[in-house]
């Protein structure tokens, strides 16, 4: 046990631990992309961190990586074929380290390290890609869209009356996680589960995080670990409707590490991503009144409305690719194994792209450009999905409290690269005009 502790402690110290103190030090130097990274400053500061990265140049170079907040740069390399995924325990390490963080590795279903699929290149990638997608096909997404709808339905009835709440715990954290529990199978009773694993995995999607971060992760990964070995154990004897993901499970297409490191992904990729997109899409509603009196007026705006939600605050801000070879992008040598960081909320505010970008305009024709699902061959999987139900979740819920407004100060989650809310208390006052969901 002792041992486990240690080797977890020399994992964290080689992934975190270090560059931790190396970002410290830059950031005490005035580097943006060391201070943007430690997640030291407000919602606000960072905005002006970006603006700082985006003054240095299309394409940045800092002592380890380059670095990105042009949109056209993130979604070029994003597609390059020159370029592959940026596994932490693979990139920026001496090699003689990195090979020491492989032999420890304890083969946790860890969503942001191999086999999942996001930290897989082709071929692997491809093939698991194919799998999973199953359960996202338009047929599948829409027998979902009905499961959302009856959802935030029942949720909605039973905030009635209570006055006050927090919309993340209460609703907008409820929706994400059910409609998970639902393509992997997983029993009512077990869904808050999928929530606490969902919170506690999240800090390990950001770079220097600290030790304690760090164990609380790895340790609820052990928890998702021996639960899905049992889940999956248990798949063939329950007598359960079979979703498209069991089906595929149990037709046994992949091995047992690669299904739950891709289940995990599911989990962590589909429950916090979305809860932030609906809370600080609530967030941006209740800050610009006349936006959402336009919504009012037309409500077949939401879809554009969630668009510019995405790119306006963008859950997911940042991801990374590694030149498989020596390369070159808008004239810039880049040299192979080295990193480039792609700030996605900074590409969905570039003022190339966006007109007067930090303008919240749920009426801007182009939003949809936006690269808040990434781009390329690992753009999210998730989107249609998670479109549908931020809609669904943000209508309803303003149509049923057309009133709703913040009760107090809303507390950040203080994580980088999934940004979004750990609180969000409002008030409800119920309309004189209710709708269905439809
Ligand atoms: C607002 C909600 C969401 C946002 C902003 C978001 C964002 C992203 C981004 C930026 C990527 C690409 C990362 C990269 O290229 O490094 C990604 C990948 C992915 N997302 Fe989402 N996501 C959301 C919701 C979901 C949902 C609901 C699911 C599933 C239920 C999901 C499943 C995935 C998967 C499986 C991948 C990996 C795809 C691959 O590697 O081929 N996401 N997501």
């Amino acid at each position: 046990m002792a041992d486990q502790g240690v080797r977890t402690w020399l994992r964290w110290a080689a992934l975190h631990g270090v560059p931790r103190a190396f970002l410290s030090l830059r950031a005490m130097r005035g580097e943006p992309l060391a201070a943007f990274t430690l997640g030291r400053d407000d919602p606000t500061g960072r905005l002006q961190r970006i603006e700082q990265i985006r003054a240095a140049g299309r394409l940045a170079r800092t002592p380890i990586v380059w670095v990105s907040a042009d949109h056209e740069i993130c979604r070029i390399v994003l597609r390059h074929r020159d370029f592959g995924v940026a596994d932490p325990a693979q990139t920026s390490l001496p090699d003689a380290l990195a090979a020491a963080v492989r032999r420890i590795d304890p083969g946790l279903p860890n969503p942001v390290e191999s086999p999942s699929m996001l930290m897989t290149d082709p071929p692997e990638h491809t093939a698991y890609r194919k799998m999973v997608s199953r359960s996202f096909t338009p047929r599948a997404i829409a027998a979902l869209d009905a499961r959302i709808d009856e959802l935030t339905l029942d949720l909605l009835d039973g905030l009635d009356g209570r006055g006050e709440v927090d919309l993340i715990s209460d609703y907008a954290s409820q929706v994400p996680a059910a409609v998970i529990s639902d393509i992997l199978g997983v029993p009512v009773a077990d869904r808050r589960r999928i929530l606490s694993w969902g919170n506690r995995v999240a800090p390990l999607l950001d770079i220097g995080i600290t030790w304690q971060a760090f164990r609380d992760a790895t340790h609820e990964l052990e928890d998702v670990e021996t639960y899905l070995v049992d889940h999956f154990r248990r798949l063939p004897t329950r007598n359960v409707d079979e979703t498209p993901f069991s089906a595929m499970a149990l037709e046994g297409g992949l091995t047992d590490r690669v299904l739950r490191a891709n289940a995990a992904l599911l989990i962590g990729a589909g429950v916090e991503t979305t809860v932030n997109l609906i809370g600080n899409g609530v967030i941006a509603l209740v800050n610009h009144p006349d936006q959402l009196a336009l919504l009012r007026q037309d409500p077949g705006l939401w879809p554009s409305a969630v668009e510019e939600m995405l790119r306006f605050d963008s859950p997911v801000q940042m991801t990374a690719r590694r030149a498989n070879c020596d390369t070159e992008i808008a004239g810039v040598p880049i040299a192979e194994g080295t990193a480039v960081v792609l700030l996605l909320g900074g590409a969905n505010r570039d003022p190339k792209v966006f007109d007067q970008p930090d303008r919240f305009d749920i009426t801007r024709p182009n939003a949809r450009d936006h690269v808040a699902f990434g781009s390329g061959i690992h753009v999210c999987l998730g989107a249609a999905l998670a479109r549908n139900e931020a809609v669904t979740a943000l209508r309803e819920l303003f149509d049923r409290y057309p009133d709703l407004h913040l009760s107090g100060e809303p507390v950040h989650r203080g994580l980088v690269n999934l940004n979004g809310y750990r609180k969000l208390g409002v008030r409800l006052q119920r309309g004189e005009v209710t709708r269905k969901a439809s």
